[in-house]
């Protein structure tokens, strides 16, 4: 925070320096250095406020964040709900929060320590460090209240309502009430593990003019409480699927694929060949990461997700994507 803001400070005094050599300029007895130096210097000065401009926004929205209040409750845990987070957070958080292994890429297996530096593996390394939390009550989730872990998912700001980089960006904040305050039953009942390095979100000052000048998706405020359609082989409950399931995080929120960014490159649509599947063919293909061709899915698309998804969701999750989006 302390080096963005001295970059910024440094940004600021540069505009000034070409805002009042401009004026200089302009005022200059010679017709040539008006001319030159006016439009040379207040071109200078035009690039420099914009950067100053998005840094400005950047760090106001990024450091300082108007977030609502975390909802106060406290979860009950019972056995159901600490099932029923055990089975998302399986196939929704293991992915990037499971310990890392020797490859430097999350094991995908338990404890969830965390610890992966997502941006520089996934490299836009370039706006900052943005690394994966301890999420059991070895790290800091033991100072969150249930309702300040609530609203991380909700709306993806930390427990001083601070946005945050990567969890901002997945569409959790779409889950139900009850499947959130599961979340965090089962999160709660984890044995504490400590975490092995840093976590959580370092932006660079590119990373801040990034978000200043809008191009790090913020999430759609929502508001009220959320309940999930009835559970069910039907399109409605497999986009909710989707949901917890992280497809619709990669493939667009309608599932239709996604152009390339600066975040990563194009994700296809999976919904033509899904199309030529029966339903056995696609609980097949994801139980076992290989299409019925013979092709397994590549490093990029983790299948291993939705194997461990039920049948029923599966099943689901087909009715969806063969259904007009
Ligand atoms: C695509 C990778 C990814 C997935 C999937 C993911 N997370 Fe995260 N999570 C991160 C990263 C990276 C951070 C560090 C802060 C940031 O950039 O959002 C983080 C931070 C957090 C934090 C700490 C936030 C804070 O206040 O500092 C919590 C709690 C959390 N995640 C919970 C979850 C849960 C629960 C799930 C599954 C429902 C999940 N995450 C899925 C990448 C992920
Ligand atoms: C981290 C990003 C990511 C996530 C999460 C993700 N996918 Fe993918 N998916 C990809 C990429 C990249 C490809 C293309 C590479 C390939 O075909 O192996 C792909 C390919 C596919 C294909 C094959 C498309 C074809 O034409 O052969 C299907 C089907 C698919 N994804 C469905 C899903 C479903 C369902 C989910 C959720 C359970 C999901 N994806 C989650 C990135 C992702």
């Amino acid at each position: 925070m302390f080096i963005n803001l001295l970059v910024l400070l440094i940004v600021l005094a540069i505009t000034f320096f070409f805002g009042r050599l401009t004026y200089r300029a302009i005022k200059a007895q010679r017709m040539w250095v008006k001319i030159l130096g006016g439009l040379g210097a207040g071109l200078l000065t035009l690039v420099f406020a914009a950067v100053s401009f998005a840094g400005a926004r950047g760090f106001i929205t990024g450091y300082f964040p108007g977030a609502d209040p975390a909802p106060e409750f406290t979860v009950e845990g019972t056995p159901e709900q600490v099932a029923r987070g055990e089975y998302i957070v399986n196939i929704a958080c293991l992915g990037c929060h499971s310990a890392i292994g020797e490859d430097g890429q999350p094991s995908r297996a338990q404890p969830l320590t965390g610890g992966w530096n997502i941006a520089q593996s996934e490299g836009f390394g370039f706006i900052g460090d943005m690394i994966t939390e301890n999420l059991t009550p070895g790290g800091k989730l033991a100072e969150y209240t249930d309702g300040e872990i609530f609203r991380v998912l909700r709306a993806g700001v930390d427990k001083n309502g601070a946005g945050l980089g990567v969890m901002s960006s997945l569409p959790y904040n779409q889950l139900s009430d009850d499947d959130l305050k599961a979340i965090v039953a089962y999160l709660r009942s984890l044995p504490a593990e400590s975490s092995s390095g840093p976590t959580g979100d370092r932006f660079s000052f590119v990373g801040v003019l990034f978000a200043g000048a809008g191009l790090i998706p913020e999430p759609e405020p929502v508001t009220g409480v959320i309940t999930a359609p009835p559970a069910g082989m039907t399109p409605e409950y497999g986009q909710y699927v989707a949901t917890f399931g992280e497809c619709r995080g990669c493939h667009g929120s309608d599932m239709t694929g996604m152009p390339a960014s600066p975040f990563g490159p194009a994700v296809p649509n999976p919904r033509p060949f899904v199309g030529t599947l029966t339903q056995e063919e696609f609980i097949q293909a994801f139980r076992t990461g290989i299409r019925p061709n013979g092709t397994p899915f590549t490093e990029s698309m983790p299948w291993q997700n939705a194997s461990k998804m039920t049948d029923e969701d599966l099943a689901a999750l087909f009715a969806y994507l063969t259904a007009t989006p």
